[in-house]
């Protein structure tokens, strides 16, 4: 059964984390944390191509199905990430060289094949993640587009839809904060899917951002996505502390205080979009210990809401009084 006093019970919406499936088989501390604070989980990295689909007729489900297993007995959704992406994809298909139509059904195959199994069990899934450039608005030359064209995106929706069609479909993709470039044409690709009748029921914005990104691009990228009219997940969200890389520096009581008014200030502006199109917010992992952002950044960092140590940080309680 789902906890009931933790973060998650405290907030009108869904809050989750994404989460590493080593640490919840054998971090007792992680796993509880997890179990308790969150009503929703999103796998790091055990439900990506190169996780489930190795080669081209060999799926692994374990990691993946022992995620779903925990959120079955511990009340929580599970939101499936990620079914398309230039990233984490196996070898076989990152330098795949046969026709476009054979391409075409390996994509089909793909898509259906890991959405049926997990239907009834993962209810939404990261559809296409991350299709455009690092910035600005074109489309990245990924091997999905580069064999099967722009309207992979617009395909890869409609198999997954065919799959299961109870399942909400995201497009997910970071930047929305960063300025208008990335995020207009995020939000143009958004709107004309669903012009055309393609099955696409919200939007993930990433937001991993920093301590010092400016009140109006964070609402702008929340209000905009809004705007949409689909649901609103704000999907990997992380605050870093230490964009500038500097080694050496600590986490102080003044900087820990600064972050917990970022926090309430993204929480507060999601929590006036409508209710209907909260999806929810999930942070892109659990604590500081196991952050992504110190090894992707080679430099300290204290990105989330817990220490390594398992305890709340004031981030926490930002969290709490953005919806008060
Ligand atoms: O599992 C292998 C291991 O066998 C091998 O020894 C080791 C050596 O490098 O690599 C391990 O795989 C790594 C994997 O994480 C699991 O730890 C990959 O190299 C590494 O690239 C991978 O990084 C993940 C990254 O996505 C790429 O998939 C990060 O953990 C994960 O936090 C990050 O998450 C992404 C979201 O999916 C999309 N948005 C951005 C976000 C942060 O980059």
């Amino acid at each position: 059964p789902v906890s009931t006093d933790g973060l998650h019970a405290k907030l009108p919406f869904p809050f989750g984390a994404a989460v590493n499936v080593n640490l919840i088989r054998n971090n007792a501390q992680y796993r509880n944390l997890v179990a308790k604070e969150m009503n929703s989980i999103t796998a790091e990295n055990a439900m990506k191509p190169a996780a489930l689909h190795p080669s081209k007729d060999l799926y692994v489900w374990n990691d993946a199905d022992y995620l779903v297993e925990f959120a079955k007995q511990s009340g929580k959704r599970v939101h499936g990430h990620t079914l398309i992406w230039h990233q984490s994809l196996p070898a076989w298909l990152e330098n795949y060289n046969g026709t476009p139509a054979e391409f075409e059904q390996i994509f089909k195959t793909h898509i259906q094949t890991i959405v049926s199994h997990f239907k009834g069990k993962v209810a939404s899934w990261d559809v296409v993640n991350e299709a455009f450039e690092n910035e600005g608005g074109t489309l990245r030359n990924s091997v999905w587009r580069r064999i099967l064209g722009d309207d992979y995106i617009a395909r890869a929706f409609q198999y997954a839809h065919e799959a299961d069609p109870a399942a909400l479909l995201f497009y997910n993709d970071y930047g929305h904060e960063y300025g208008p470039t990335k995020r207009n044409a995020i939000i143009n690709l958004v709107n004309s899917l669903k012009a055309r009748g393609i099955p696409i029921h919200g939007i993930g914005m990433q937001m991993h951002t920093r301590y010092n990104q400016s009140d109006a691009n964070l609402t702008a990228a929340i209000t905009t996505a809004a705007s949409t009219g689909l649901k609103v997940h704000i999907s990997e969200l992380d605050i870093s502390m230490n964009p500038e890389k500097t080694q050496g520096i600590m986490l102080t009581p003044a900087t820990a205080q600064l972050q917990a008014t970022r926090y309430k200030f993204i929480v507060k502006a999601y929590n006036g979009i409508p209710k209907e199109q909260q999806f929810g917010i999930t942070t892109w992992n659990v604590t500081d210990g196991d952050s992504w952002v110190p090894g992707f950044n080679g430099a300290p960092d204290w990105p989330l809401p817990f220490d390594k140590n398992y305890q709340p940080k004031p981030a926490y309680q930002g969290i709490i009084e953005g919806v008060q």
